[in-house]
């Protein structure tokens, strides 16, 4: 038996949500598309249906995204998150048998590029609904022997992607696919027929095993993260004392939800209304995470419309979306309830509300966020949430009729504006990220002879590369998407610098500034709250547990410090720095800056001024009985003698950061 669980949303309190508390840092936070509902100009299975679909709505140029890939790349950075789920138009790489568009195939390419250097990990579907007319006329998913075909894009685009591309899911909500397109006839190829259903869904699930098996073969295949992902739709009986109500509920359960995934613990599927299961080889294990989507929750009774267009029944206090299904935020832990036994970290690869004057949306994202987040703090293994829509797009069968999107889409003019919802979200997701790192490169390396007397010493490489980019690299595995680097005014030295998978920016002085005045030069740049690292330190500490202490003690800058350190310059108490000293001849010192520390925008904007000017002997005056310490003792290195920068040499060789 099942409980069907209501909440009293008015008395929860969402507080956690933004202040940064709710989620692990490293959570993934995205936001999902797919191809054929934003592209544009498409040709495929869809495209061919549309005319006879319930809206006839045409996608036409959807949202113009072929053309305004880097304009939207914007929009899903604008949003902080640090991941999209987007899909691949096989109709677009493959429009004709046998025949390979190396330009699309570079279109996708570029718009991985483009995403990594913005610091979003990108995460591809292989099928999304569509696929080209030419593969539906042999029969698309009806028949067996056309699988292979599917198999081949599969691998070609994998092996063009996958050393960018670390996450991928191969079929999109099989369940729906089949339903929609085969039972409900509102989706192409628009039949009902239960026998073309079993096939299909048979078929579905064949590809996915194999996809999965073929691609895990490919190089690149077995560090990448392939998953299938599953639509969870609840049914609950909507007279929970009758049993026809209750036995119908189970029933559509079976079909719509629990069939699936047993196959991927089991090996065996039994398809909707099929009576046999069968061994779907290579099934069992073939998913590195499982993808949930959810909506919502359906009443059954046994007289419930076949009619997407019929108002589904709904609990009396529950709020109807614009697809008449109600916003049921509590179904999204039994969804999870549901596929953990798969034992497989779950990914929300879609969430969203259709909602057309967005006065919902900002609710249906606390309310999902907050189960999720109340999810993993019991234990479950959510690692990520997508959002859906990043942008309002061709709803299939329901047309432009249906808005999912944070931002809104004006179809005639392509304009895009962030919503209230998208406003919320990004607010949650923004307390949440690590935040930008700022880098202070400009330091020459006057002591470690000729060779840099003219560098920066960001630049001196160590173990076969500049220690800018160690310090990067450390960054970005603490989960920093953005840096902004201060470049002095030997600016040039950077040019050509790059570092992947993160937003790195830099930026120079017109002549030397000192370390406050290279801050105020770059404020146009810095975000609210910043990491404030030293071009020429590696500090190789944990952020989270720096960012919790800033957090905890709301102060306007927290400084790393460490008691193992043979000199000492400054003096800390009750978690406080009473005094900085830098020439180390106070009375009691009992801690050394070890170069890592969490500001917050305002301090630079309170005691900032242009000119040349010193950040410590500045602001920690200033500052002194207001900072808070974070005491850490990881060993700090610096490159400041010869000697020392031998010592970072050596632990670099030995230690893979
Ligand atoms: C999902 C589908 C998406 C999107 C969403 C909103 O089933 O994967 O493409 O349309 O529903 O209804």
């Amino acid at each position: 038996m099942w409980t069907e669980e209501h909440r009293e949303w008015a008395t929860v309190d969402y507080s956690s949500l933004k202040d940064g508390t709710a989620f692990p840092k490293g959570f993934m936070w995205g936001v999902a598309t797919a191809s054929h509902q934003i592209e544009g100009g498409n040709t495929n299975n869809w495209s061919e249906f549309e005319p006879r679909s319930k809206s006839q709505q045409l996608s036409g140029l959807a949202c113009d995204h072929w053309n305004k890939r880097t304009e939207d790349i914007e929009l899903i950075s604008a949003l902080g998150v640090s991941h999209y789920r987007f899909s691949i138009e096989w109709s677009r790489l493959v429009p004709e048998q046998g025949r390979w568009d190396a330009q699309a195939a570079q279109w996708y390419s570029e718009l991985v590029d483009e995403l990594l250097a913005k610091g979003i990990q990108p995460m591809a579907t292989l099928h999304h609904f569509t696929h080209p007319v030419w593969w539906d006329e042999l029969g698309g998913f009806e028949r067996t022997e056309n699988i292979q075909h599917w198999i081949d894009f599969c691998v070609r685009i994998f092996d063009l992607l996958s050393d960018r591309v670390e996450w991928w899911c191969t079929i999109n909500e099989p369940a729906v696919y089949t339903s929609m397109g085969y039972v409900l006839g509102e989706f192409p190829p628009g039949v009902r027929s239960f026998k073309r259903t079993r096939a299909v869904a048979l078929n579905m699930m064949r590809a996915h095993a194999q996809c999965y098996r073929a691609l895990k073969q490919r190089p690149f295949g077995r560090r990448s993260h392939i998953g299938l992902v599953k639509n969870i739709n609840l049914f609950d009986p909507y007279r929970r004392w009758n049993p026809l109500h209750w036995l119908q509920a189970k029933l559509l359960d079976g079909m719509f939800n629990r069939c699936w995934i047993k196959a991927l613990k089991t090996g065996r599927f039994r398809p909707p209304s099929g009576l046999r299961s069968y061994k779907i080889p290579g099934i069992k294990g073939s998913s590195d995470f499982i993808g949930v989507n959810y909506y919502t929750h359906l009443l059954t009774t046994p007289f419930m419309p076949t009619k997407v267009e019929i108002d589904p029944l709904i609990r009396p206090w529950e709020t109807r979306t614009d697809f008449r299904y109600p916003m049921y935020a509590e179904g999204l832990r039994r969804a999870f309830d549901m596929v953990k036994g798969l034992n497989l970290p779950i990914i929300v690869t879609e969430n969203g509300v259709a909602d057309d004057d967005d006065d919902m949306r900002p609710e249906h994202v606390r309310r999902h966020l907050q189960v999720t987040a109340e999810a993993i703090a019991d234990g479950l293994d959510v690692r990520g949430f997508y959002h859906w829509s990043l942008m309002d797009n061709f709803e299939w069968a329901e047309g432009y009729d249906q808005r999912f999107g944070l931002y809104h889409v004006d179809f005639e003019s392509q304009e895009r504006t962030l919503k209230d919802g998208g406003k919320e979200y990004a607010e949650i997701v923004t307390s949440h990220r690590m935040p930008q790192v700022v880098i202070m490169a400009g330091g020459l390396g006057t002591r470690l002879g000729s060779m840099t007397e003219k560098t920066p010493k960001s630049l001196i490489e160590v173990n076969g590369k500049p220690i800018l980019s160690h310090i990067l690299d450390w960054a970005q595995a603490q989960g920093c998407l953005n840096a902004l680097v201060l470049t002095g005014h030997l600016a040039e030295h950077f040019d050509g610098f790059t570092h992947s998978g993160m937003a790195v920016k830099f930026h120079r002085e017109p002549s030397p500034l000192g370390t406050g005045g290279a801050l105020w030069n770059a404020k146009e740049h810095l975000e609210e709250r910043f990491i404030l690292l030293w071009g020429d330190d590696l500090h190789p500490i944990d952020y989270a547990g720096l960012i919790e202490t800033h957090q905890k003690g709301e102060a306007p800058m927290t400084m790393c410090a460490t008691e193992s350190h043979t000199e000492m310059n400054l003096r800390h108490q009750n978690g406080v720095l009473e005094a900085y000293d830098k020439t180390s001849t106070l009375e009691g010192l009992n801690g050394y800056e070890a170069g890592t520390s969490v500001v917050e925008k305002s301090v630079v904007m309170e005691h900032g001024k242009s000119g040349v000017w010193s950040w410590e002997q500045t602001v920690y005056p200033a500052l002194a009985g207001r900072i808070q310490i974070h005491l850490d003792d990881t060993p700090f290195w610096d490159m400041g003698t010869p000697e020392r920068l031998a010592l970072l040499e050596e632990f670099l060789k030995k230690t893979t950061l």
